[in-house]
Formats: C-alpha cells, sequence, structure tokens
C-alpha cells in the first residue's frame, strides 16, 4: 500500500536490534491492518524468543557505555530525537491514524504528547541529584547517589502506539538505562518510526530496540530473563497481573499502567455546560479507548435532565468515520472484536434495565465502527458500570447526595482516573481527598501532560509515569557509608 509520506524512511518494517534492522529468523511475518477500512498497510517481522534475547544482549552491551555518558550529553541525544519527532509530526500521524484509526487531529496530537516526554526527561536527565545525609557519628557521613537500574523492558498498547513508548523509553534512557521495546501487534509501523527517528537522532546502536511479532513468546523473554531488570507494561489488569507473576522469579522491578473505571461526577452546583464539553472529551477521546476515558458519568438528580439533554445534542454532532478524513471526530475501533465486546456490554446493561437514549448498535458504515451511545438509568449491577468499555459509550447514573457520589465512584476495583465537577471549594477538597484513583480532574477532562504524575492505585497498577517522579522506577538508589572522617 501507498502510504504518501513527505518522509518514507519513516515506513520501516523489520525489528530494530542493536541498531540494524532485522527480520524474523524463521522469516514470519505479521499483518498490519487499517480499522477504518480494513485493508492490509504492509507486513512487519514477527520476531520472537530468539530475536529479543539478542536485543536484551544488545541493550546489556550498550549499557556499559550509555550509562558513563554525561547526563548532558544524553539529554543533547535525547532533544535531537524530540526535535526530529516534532519536524516529522505528520508522517507520524498519518501513519499513527492509518494503523490506530484515530482522528489526524488526534494523532497530531498524541506525536506531540509522545515527545513532550522525550523533551522532559532529557531536561530532568540533568537533575538526578544524590544526597548527604548526616551520619549517626561524627567520624562518617552517608551519601547517596542514583544509578540506572539496568536494562529495561516496556510492553506498549495499541490505544497510543507513539505516547505508551516515550512515556517509558525516555525516563529510562535519561536515567542511563537501556531499553528493548515490544508495541502492540495492530500498531507496531508507529514504533519502528520512532526507532527510525532515535536512530537518526544519534542514539547508539543497542540502546533502544524494537521488536513486533509474539506477544506470549517476546513476553515471555522479556520477563524471564535476568538480565532485564524493570519491565513496564501499559494494557489491561489481567495482562498486567499475568505478567507482574512472570517477573516474580528474578524480581523485576515492575510499572503497571492497567485498566479504569473512571467516574466522572457532575455535582448539582457545577457549571454544565462546562461539565458537559468535558465528559464529551473524556468519553469520547480516541473513540473512549483511553484507560482514562470517562466509564461512569455521575450526575446529580436535580441537573440529571438537563446534563442528559445537552451531552446527547453534543454527542450527536459528532461525525463518526475514517479519522484521515479531517472532518471526523470519531475514528473506528480498533478490531471486530472490540465492536463485539462494547456491544455485549450495552446489551447486556438494556436486559438489565438500562435505557437508551442514543446510538446503542454497530454503525451503519460497517467494519470497526460503533456508534455513539447513551444509556440513562444505569445502575451498579449493570455491565456497564462494572467494566472498563473502551468504547464510545455514555453510561448515566443518577445521585442524590454527595456521599452517595463518592460511595459509587469508588464501588470498583479500579483506582486510576477520576473526575468530578462542582463549583464549592469545600466539596472540591471533600470529594478530591476522598476518592479512591491515582488522578483526580476538577473541572477538568483531560488531565495527561508529561509534567503531571500519571499512574493508578489498587486494581490500576502501580508507578508513576512522567512528571519528576516518572524518572525513579528507572533508577536504583545506592548508599554509600563514609568512615574514618576524624583520622
Ligand atoms: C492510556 O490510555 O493508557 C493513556 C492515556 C493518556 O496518557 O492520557
Amino acid at each position: 500500500m501507498n502510504i504518501e509520506l513527505t518522509n518514507p524512511t519513516l515506513f520501516r518494517t523489520e525489528a530494530f536490534v542493536n541498531g540494524e534492522w532485522i527480520g524474523a529468523d524463521n522469516g514470519a511475518r505479521l499483518p498490519v491492518t487499517n480499522p477504518a477500512t480494513g485493508a492490509l498497510i504492509t507486513d512487519v517481522a514477527k520476531t520472537g524468543a530468539a530475536e529479543t534475547r539478542r536485543a536484551i544482549a544488545a541493550a546489556e552491551t550498550a549499557m556499559l557505555s550509555w550509562r558513563q555518558q554525561p547526563a548532558k550529553q544524553r539529554a543533547q541525544v535525547m532533544r535531537r530525537w524530540f526535535d526530529l519527532i516534532m519536524a516529522n509530526q505528520e508522517d507520524l500521524a498519518r501513519i499513527m491514524t492509518l494503523e490506530q484509526g484515530k482522528t489526524l487531529a488526534e494523532s497530531r496530537g498524541e506525536v506531540a504528547y509522545g515527545a513532550s516526554y522525550i523533551e522532559w526527561f532529557a531536561e530532568q536527565a540533568k537533575r538526578i541529584d544524590g544526597d548527604v545525609i548526616p551520619a549517626p557519628s561524627g567520624d562518617k557521613r552517608i551519601i547517596c547517589i542514583k544509578q540506572p537500574v539496568g536494562v529495561c523492558a516496556a510492553i506498549t498498547p495499541w490505544n497510543f502506539p507513539n505516547a505508551m513508548i516515550t512515556r517509558k523509553a525516555a525516563p529510562a534512557l535519561a536515567a542511563g538505562c537501556t531499553i528493548v521495546i515490544k508495541p502492540a501487534s495492530e500498531t507496531p509501523l508507529s514504533a519502528l518510526a520512532l526507532a527510525e527517528l532515535a536512530h537518526q537522532a544519534g542514539i547508539p546502536p543497542g540502546v533502544l530496540n524494537v521488536l513486533a511479532g509474539s506477544s506470549s513468546d517476546i513476553g515471555a523473554e522479556l520477563t524471564s530473563n535476568p538480565t532485564v531488570r524493570k519491565l513496564s507494561f501499559t494494557g489491561s489488569t489481567p495482562i498486567g497481573k499475568m505478567l507482574e507473576a512472570q517477573c516474580v522469579p528474578t524480581l523485576k522491578k515492575t510499572s503497571m499502567e492497567l485498566g479504569g473505571n473512571a467516574p466522572f461526577i457532575v455535582f448539582d452546583d457545577a457549571d454544565i455546560d462546562s461539565a458537559v464539553q468535558g465528559a464529551l472529551i473524556s468519553k469520547y477521546r480516541n473513540s473512549g479507548q483511553t484507560c482514562v476515558c470517562s466509564n461512569r458519568l455521575l450526575v446529580q438528580a436535580g441537573i440529571a435532565e438537563e446534563f442528559t439533554a445537552k451531552l446527547v445534542a453534543a454527542t450527536e454532532s459528532l461525525k463518526l468515520g475514517n479519522g484521515l478524513d479531517e472532518n471526523v471526530d470519531l475514528g473506528p475501533l480498533v478490531n471486530a472484536k472490540a465492536v463485539n465486546d462494547v456491544h455485549e456490554l450495552v446489551q447486556g446493561s438494556i436486559s438489565a434495565g438500562a435505557k437508551l437514549v442514543l446510538g446503542g448498535a454497530p454503525s451503519n458504515l460497517g467494519g470497526c465502527f460503533y456508534q455513539p451511545t447513551i444509556l440513562t438509568g444505569v445502575r451498579p449491577e449493570m455491565p456497564v458500570f462494572r467494566n472498563e468499555i473502551f468504547g464510545p459509550v455514555a453510561p448515566i447514573i443518577s445521585f442524590e447526595t454527595e456521599a452517595e457520589a463518592i460511595e459509587l465512584a469508588n464501588d470498583t476495583e479500579f483506582g486510576l482516573a477520576s473526575y468530578f465537577y462542582t463549583r464549592d471549594i469545600g466539596r472540591v477538597w471533600r470529594v478530591a481527598e476522598a476518592l479512591e484513583y491515582g488522578i483526580v480532574g476538577i473541572n477538568e477532562g483531560i488531565i495527561s501532560n508529561e509534567m503531571a504524575p500519571f499512574g493508578g492505585v489498587k486494581e490500576s497498577g502501580s508507578g508513576r509515569e512522567g512528571s519528576k517522579y516518572g524518572i525513579d522506577d528507572y533508577l536504583e538508589i545506592k548508599y554509600m557509608l563514609m568512615g574514618g572522617l576524624n583520622q
């Protein structure tokens, strides 16, 4: 397929190991399709355990010199990577829309969002400070230095084919670690394009490696190989638990950014128009396929009718279609299974008594398109309340009191993002502190940026990405006791 790039060097279809583009040992290929049309875009090398072992060995060797480079030098190379990504933003966005389906506007946004992590952590590389700590006796001093954790592995999802890679690779590289990345099989092209730009930026061979292919084979090698000292994973909670268990025998550090079930609470003192706008963006971003998408809209009874009417009107104006069309607001879901899964949740909830007020079925555009959908009268026992929907479905649950809203919001095993709208400052603090979530958006529907710590509690995982905290997971603290100072 001719995908018309300004910079054709970005269209890479082999694995990137030790600075070289390699095919799979057994010649296997992985098809990559466009979810908007079902058309085959290309195929990429489908690698497995043996190629992964070689990538890990290359990363181990490369780390010997990468970690010794002054932080300022690592920062400069990373800055060049950032500049190249931004210079190629349009091509990277096009590749992303083709393989993932999100609209071009969202893909451009993701490329900039992804690059922002590289810019941020390039700056943070120079701030990996240690401490000198008073010791229990005067002839001693305690010194703490921070050192790179070792070879890192990243397993990344299809919903953010660029930013979930940079959010892991950038702190790793800034800390002096090297990394082996396994992108989602649905979206390897964005990952390989990032590797090409890393190479052009001068990131040395072996420092950053990308292998697409068999998730179980590559995953098993990354989690069992003792050379890998840290795994960062973004994806579902069940897979996260499995990977975490696989890391136990070699006691790797892990960061797990897992599923969510975000409540979006609208209190009756809220600015309703602003809440509708917030709900629209947090619900329908990437067609509802983000871990931080609002999953349950909890609306206070007195304003539920007005809020619902306004949300329905705003949702009706969204245009569904191929993300390459600049007029489109919502792209397809990632594949046919996703459409079936979403439809099952909707149907199951309607059977349990929810009222359908908009959408409710696969779109007549066919393929992977699902209609933006709104349900009212949703209760905690319904499937849309309990499960992460990962589709353009907004379930509305009405509540009476603040205490009831908090109870409903926390009634889930997940704890990633949450949102609420109110103009009462006392309520802002009460509710923000009571919500059992790693992230709270207050009168805001979009909470992600490179300067803030992203991550969850409970079964939404562990660790924080981005912000000044995001590099900690890639560092070990070494304590040195210096004695004999009075001799
Ligand atoms: C995710 O859905 O996993 C990431 C969303 C974000 O970074 O905003």
